[in-house]
């Protein structure tokens, strides 16, 4: 087998993983960054409508500061969040855009003069500032009380993904691309980079690294409908729930978009609608504003998805050999606008739907597109468990959306929590100098992976194929733990999703190729997906309220008083069901929590002692310290 070794070993190269990736390597340390595709081809690249940053650089962003961005960040996670974290985010985020375009990012800038922009379909005149001419320019987003979501056109994560891998090209950041990583090397203590198979070969290798990184997005894969690629199969939170120690954060959070397109799957942006798109049903009633007066289309996406779905649901949506959807307008803004700075949508209606969107009306319906839960980390994006081990980004539970995260608010975070995490794995690097590995524990861990590809080839356990129980899994997730849940619904999808894993011990392959295989790389994968089904599907049973994104038809009300909490799961060797703790939603909260002021709802409150309470502001804060 073969070994190597590095300071930063970063499983994953999207965004966030590079972006820690070039803080490593700019401190000076060797970086190794495994990545299942070519870097650029990280799902980062299809992240379209842009990054939330407080740079108040446009008219309609005019008075924007840190402390609006993150009221808006708090609001829309339901007060679910981590607000040590959201502030955090909220101040970094115009550093790291700014950072960006040093970096060589290529921001939609500000013109200054007379413009036409749109709100909820209708036109207004607007004046761009000439003393802000060429700064950065941002569009609105759903939830926000500015329009502060910087872009690139609506190629945003492509244009950011390409800005950070060239600069790993200029620090010499060694790629391996097509490696899968399949478990973390670990002494019960400390993490000690990984085991991976090159998927070209099916070879077993060592990782070895001072500083695990963790950043391989989310688990979108384990429903059928999702706007996620393939890769997004949640490969790195389930090497750390297989150490049975690292917990998984708020696994049932999981966000619904409400454009992803019929019958492809494929997002379109919120951008759209940010732009002046309106939703329409089957009679080309504009209904949103109907069930939310002041924000309509541009509420936050939990609440948006709600209302589209509960809108089919009363037979007014458009019927499909596909099933019900809804219709996406943005025919009103123009060839001009579509054309330039929204441009992916107007592709990627063309190509993959037949739809032109600037004379036709583009079908859409909510779609899984975001993983709430991750790895959770400290604030510093160090794992809790384990010594040495960091996760960032998606893959992440960090968490600043706890129920419900903002549009935009996750491509900045992979650039913002990326700076930030980077600096604090380059301070650990700097105070551990024990370079020792342990080679019982990567031979030990090699071992169990040789196994588990012994088992699979030589059909010793049965020949139940993977991929029909993979589907099975998303079959189970898009029936049971949905948009609306309820505890008959999840008590059922626990029971199958169970089943499922006990199917999955028997998975072998029909295949007999050991080297080039998808087909063993999924047969890997799907036991810990049907875990990790199981954590978000057994979370949400538990969780008895409705937060965010998180609604249950049984109990409708967010109920402050029990559940303003976090929920972690761990894995035992051999259990069918993750175990689950609770820690605090936050360490203290500047905003307490309130009414979101959209969504509606009936508030449990609870009581926050008066020590977790804290200033509001970043000023009032250093003056109390
Ligand atoms: O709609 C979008 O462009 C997606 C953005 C996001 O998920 O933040």
């Amino acid at each position: 087998m073969q070994i190597f070794q590095s300071d930063l070993l970063c499983i994953g190269a999207g965004l966030a993983g590079e972006r820690v990736a070039v803080a490593a390597a700019e401190a000076g340390f060797s970086t190794i960054c495994l990545t299942l595709v070519p870097p650029r081809r990280s799902h980062s690249s299809a992240a379209q409508g842009g990054m939330q940053a407080a740079l108040g650089n446009s008219i309609m962003g005019e008075g924007d500061c840190p402390d609006i961005h993150f009221t808006d960040t708090v609001k829309g996670s339901d007060w679910g969040c981590d607000q040590e974290v959201a502030r955090l985010f909220a101040e970094n985020a115009p550093i790291a855009m700014r950072e960006m375009a040093f970096y060589g990012c290529p921001w939609s800038r500000v013109v200054p003069g007379e413009h036409t922009y749109y709100k909820g379909g209708k036109p207004f005149k607007a004046v761009e500032k000439e003393e802000n001419w060429g700064l950065i320019h941002s569009r609105a987003f759903g939830g926000t009380a500015k329009w502060r979501t910087c872009y690139t056109a609506d190629g945003t994560g492509h244009a950011v993904l390409f800005t950070l891998d060239n600069r790993l090209v200029q620090l010499g950041v060694d790629m391996h691309d097509r490696v899968q990583a399949e478990a973390l090397i670990h002494d019960g203590d400390r993490c000690m980079g990984c085991i991976a198979r090159d998927l070209r070969t099916g070879e077993l290798r060592a990782y070895f690294a001072r500083a695990t990184l963790i950043a391989t997005g989310g688990y979108g894969r384990i429903y059928k409908a999702t706007t996620n690629a393939i890769i997004c199969d949640g490969g790195g939170q389930i090497c750390a729930l297989e150490t049975g120690m690292v917990p998984l954060g708020n696994m049932e959070a999981i966000q619904f978009h409400p454009t992803g397109t019929v019958p492809t799957d494929i997002l379109v942006t919120e951008g759209c609608r940010g732009d002046g798109g309106t939703l329409l049903d089957v009679n080309l009633y504009r209904f949103m504003p109907d069930y939310e007066p002041e924000k309509a289309e541009l509420a936050s996406r939990d609440v948006v998805s709600r209302r589209m779905t509960e809108h089919m649901r009363k037979g007014l949506g458009v019927k499909s050999p596909y099933g019900d959807h809804l219709w996406l307008d943005i025919r009103h803004l123009g060839e001009k606008h579509i054309t330039t700075n929204l441009r992916e949508v107007y592709d990627i209606c063309n190509n993959f739907l037949g739809v032109n969107p600037i004379h036709q009306l583009i079908p859409v319906r909510p779609t899984q597109h975001y993983s709430m839960g991750g790895v959770r980390t400290n604030k510093d994006g160090a794992a809790y468990g384990l010594k040495g081990l960091y996760a960032a980004g998606e893959a992440a539970c960090w968490d600043m959306h706890g129920f419900n995260r903002l549009g935009g608010n996750s491509l900045a975070e992979t650039v913002v929590a990326g700076r930030i995490v980077g600096a604090k794995v380059v301070e650990y690097l700097q105070g551990d100098d024990n370079t020792v590995f342990s080679t019982a524990a990567m031979r030990d861990a090699a071992a169990r992976v040789q196994e588990r590809i012994d088992i699979l080839v030589s059909g010793r356990n049965g020949r139940e194929n993977c991929y029909a129980v993979r589907d099975a899994m998303q079959e189970v997730m898009m029936e049971h733990v949905g948009i609306f849940r309820n505890g008959k619904d999840l008590q059922a999808g626990v029971d199958k999703l169970q089943a499922l894993l006990e199917r999955s011990q028997h998975i072998g392959l029909q295949g007999r190729n050991m080297g080039f295989s998808p087909e063993l790389s999924m047969a890997l994968r799907v036991p810990g997906m049907i875990k990790l089904a199981l954590c978000s599907a057994y979370g949400a049973l538990m969780r008895t309220e409705s937060r965010g994104a998180h609604a249950r038809e049984d109990y409708p009300e967010r109920n402050d008083r029990d559940w303003l909490n976090r929920t972690l799961a761990t894995w035992s060797e051999g259990a069918t069901l993750p175990t689950l703790s609770y820690e605090d939603a936050s360490p203290y909260f500047e905003l307490p929590p309130g009414d979101r002021g959209y969504g509606g709802g009936k508030i449990i409150p609870g009581d926050i002692p008066a020590d977790k309470i804290r200033p509001f502001g970043k000023a009032e804060q250093q003056e109390a310290k």
